[in-house]
This record gives structure tokens, C-alpha cells and sequence, in this order.
């Protein structure tokens, strides 16, 4: 599908449901690709739904969306706080990127405080659980048809 939005997930992101769960909750990762599916569809966007603990994976998926997809939704996890390279890659993409984080970064640790991905980022979504890949889908595919308000 040409307007393929790409939702790319960071380290220990494979453990969603497991990890923490009074921090990340006990949703899997399984149950939000679904979600982000489901909405894909309602919304006509197709979805590549990916999940890494290796930052050079997730440069070369970025780099693949610089061919193939419209938008990105990138929840970096740990790589957010460190990853120059990720952002170096974001920054070589055209279209919407948005940010997410299941939780809320700014009420933890001061290291969670600043995101590398945000200075590329044109919106970012945090502390509103796994439903803020669904905000983040929403909002990415609203840019992609130049309909954002
Ligand atoms: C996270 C927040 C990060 O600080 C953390 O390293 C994660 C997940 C979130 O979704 O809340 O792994 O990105």
C-alpha cells in the first residue's frame, strides 16, 4: 500500500504485558499491533508493525519507510534518551513522525526527560498507555492527508 504508515518499537517493547506491568500495563504487543490494525483499516492506511532491541534495525526499517512508507508512529523506548543514529535516520525521512510512550515520561527519572526523537518529531504522545499508538495512528494519518488541523 503506498500510504503505509510504519509503527516501530524500540527495546524490551517485545515483553509489553509482562514488563512492569504497573508501569506499561498488561496489554501485549500482539494486542496493539491488532488495535493498530483494526484502525489502519477503518482509517484506509496500511500498517508495518515492527518491534527491535536493535537500534540498527530499527535505522534500516526507517530507511525503508524513505521508499515505502507515508508516516511513522515510533515508540523508541530506552533508544529515546540516547540514540543520536535514530534521529540522524528520522531526520533523512520526509513525512509525519509522531512519538509515543506508554507512560509518562516526564513523571519518572530526570534521564527519561529529554528525547532525542522528539527534536524531529511533530507531535508526541505520552503517558496515555498503549491507546496513544491509536492517538499517534490518528494523528500521523491526519498529517499524511494534509487534513491536521
Ligand atoms: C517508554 C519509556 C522509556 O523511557 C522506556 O525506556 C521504555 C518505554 C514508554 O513507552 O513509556 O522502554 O518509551
Amino acid at each position: 500500500m503506498p500510504n503505509t504508515v510504519y509503527i516501530l518499537n524500540g527495546p524490551n517493547l517485545n515483553l509489553l504485558g509482562k514488563r512492569q506491568p504497573h508501569i506499561y500495563g498488561h496489554t501485549t504487543l500482539a494486542d496493539v499491533e491488532k488495535s493498530c490494525s483494526e484502525l489502519g483499516e477503518a482509517l484506509g492506511v496500511g500498517i508495518r508493525f515492527l518491534q527491535s532491541n536493535h537500534e540498527g534495525q530499527i535505522i534500516d526499517w526507517i530507511h525503508e519507510a524513505r521508499e515505502t512508507g507515508a508516516g511513522i508512529v515510533i515508540n523508541p523506548a530506552a533508544f529515546t534518551h540516547t540514540s543520536v543514529a535514530i534521529l540522524d535516520a528520522l531526520n533523512t525521512f520526509e513525512g509525519p513522525v509522531i512519538e509515543v510512550h506508554i507512560s509518562n515520561v516526564h513523571k519518572r527519572e530526570s534521564f527519561r526527560h529529554h528525547s532525542y526523537v522528539s527534536l524531529r518529531a511533530d507531535g508526541v504522545i505520552a503517558g496515555c498507555g498503549t491507546e496513544g499508538y491509536l492517538l499517534g495512528l490518528r494523528r500521523v494519518t491526519s498529517l499524511i492527508a494534509g487534513a491536521a488541523a
